[in-house]
């Protein structure tokens, strides 16, 4: 990828110091193994937002998946469906409702959305999704504004791509890229673009026209009128305290995804693996909690499910693997993945990640 492109997967926000800290803190949790239990099958089958899936790690949403391999977010869809899991496809995407849940085939699906101020907009998506058959959908709450990204200036990513003398040669260097950002434009995000009002508004270019455009005046009293409007699964992405978990419960929400964007908006937010045992204490008999941000080893995964989580889903885990190789590196990365979250369960002595309890883990002594 040209270095731009790579910084913006890669980076967070400001210091980066809640990106680091996503992934770091799961070293302050250690698991407790109970030996002896017979490991000859390990299962890692569960339901997960009212969906089987073989096991509870889910593709998170990202937007923009064709910036890093031209083949996109279906290749990540068909990767995805592969290994059972759950595929979130986010409004930014650049392919659209329908192309997603044909790559994806039988995995179950869930759309992130972005409210936009034109209300008929989130309207169109709600009933393409059902159409489609998407089993959930999850409201992005962390994102009134951008987070500070400061490699993004740094390095000079825009979108569409903008020539900063710096960064030229970065991009020569990387034709294949550049021929599709240019000629093919397959780089367009083709949900928000489908809709008449938004071409108009998109001739600013795509990111000033979403920053124009995204609502931020969203407060509880969109969730109602969402839950109102939405049959399926409804899940909050972007939550970190009690608080606000249940007032999502409340709200009729189904699941929450504690989650800081994976280190890209707020700026010494916590870490979501230590958010996990407060919410799940207070609120498990409501809702269920999906695990998001740091995710990058099976211990993790396992970490984050014994403190209380129903799933895990992880954003750079995957892209990293998508940018590298496409399906067959995304196939490869949860091929790693999952047979660290099998080893682990293994030595743990914990054959089944449905007995997966606080009894697996402590907080570092
Ligand atoms: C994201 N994320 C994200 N989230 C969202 O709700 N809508 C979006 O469009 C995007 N786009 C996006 C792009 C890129 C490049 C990244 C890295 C992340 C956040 C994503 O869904 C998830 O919360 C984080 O990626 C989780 O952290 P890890 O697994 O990357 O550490």
């Amino acid at each position: 990828m040209p270095e731009p492109v790579f910084h913006y997967l890669d980076g967070g926000a400001d210091d980066e110091v809640t990106l680091r800290r996503n992934t770091n803190a799961f070293d302050e949790y250690e698991l407790l193994p109970s030996q002896l239990s017979d490991s000859s099958v390990i299962r890692t089958s569960t339901t997960v937002l009212g969906r089987d899936v073989d096991w509870p790690v889910m593709i998170a949403p990202t937007g923009a998946s064709r910036l890093f391999h031209g083949d996109g977010e279906p290749a990540v869809a068909r990767a995805a469906s592969q290994f059972g899991m759950f595929y979130g496809l986010s409004t930014l995407g650049t392919t659209t409702i329908e192309d997603a849940a044909a790559a994806a085939g039988s995995t179950p699906l869930m759309y992130q959305l972005y409210v936009f101020k034109d209300r008929a907009l989130t309207e169109e998506w709600l009933a393409r999704c059902e159409a489609a058959g998407y089993a959930a959908l999850a409201l992005t709450v962390d994102t009134p504004v951008a987070g500070n990204r400061e490699r993004d200036f740094v390095y000079g990513f825009s979108a569409p791509p903008r020539s900063r003398l710096r960064q030229v040669a970065s991009f020569l260097r990387h034709p294949g890229w550049l021929a599709r950002a240019l000629i093919r434009k397959d780089l367009d995000m083709v949900n928000v673009t489908s809709s008449e009002a938004a071409a108009a508004g998109l001739e600013a270019g795509a990111r000033t026209y979403i920053e124009r455009e995204l609502e931020r005046s969203l407060t509880w009293d969109d969730v109602e009128w969402l839950r109102d409007k939405w049959r399926g699964k409804l899940v909050i992405k972007g939550v970190q305290t009690v608080a606000d978990c249940r007032r999502a419960a409340d709200s009729g929400v189904d699941a929450v995804m504690i989650s800081n964007h994976g280190g890209r908006q707020l700026e010494s937010a916590p870490a979501p693996v230590d958010c996990i045992a407060p919410i799940a204490d207070a609120l498990r008999d409501r809702l269920e909690i999906i695990c998001d941000g740091g995710i990058r080893r099976g211990n993790h995964v396992v970490k984050a499910l014994a403190l209380g989580a129903n799933a895990c889903s992880i954003g750079r885990g995957y892209l990293y693997a998508l940018a590298a190789g496409g399906q067959p590196g995304v196939e490869r990365a949860l091929t790693l993945l999952r047979a660290e979250v099998e080893r682990t369960l293994a030595l743990l002595g914990c054959n089944d990640v449905k007995n997966l309890g606080p009894h697996y883990v402590q907080r570092r002594l």
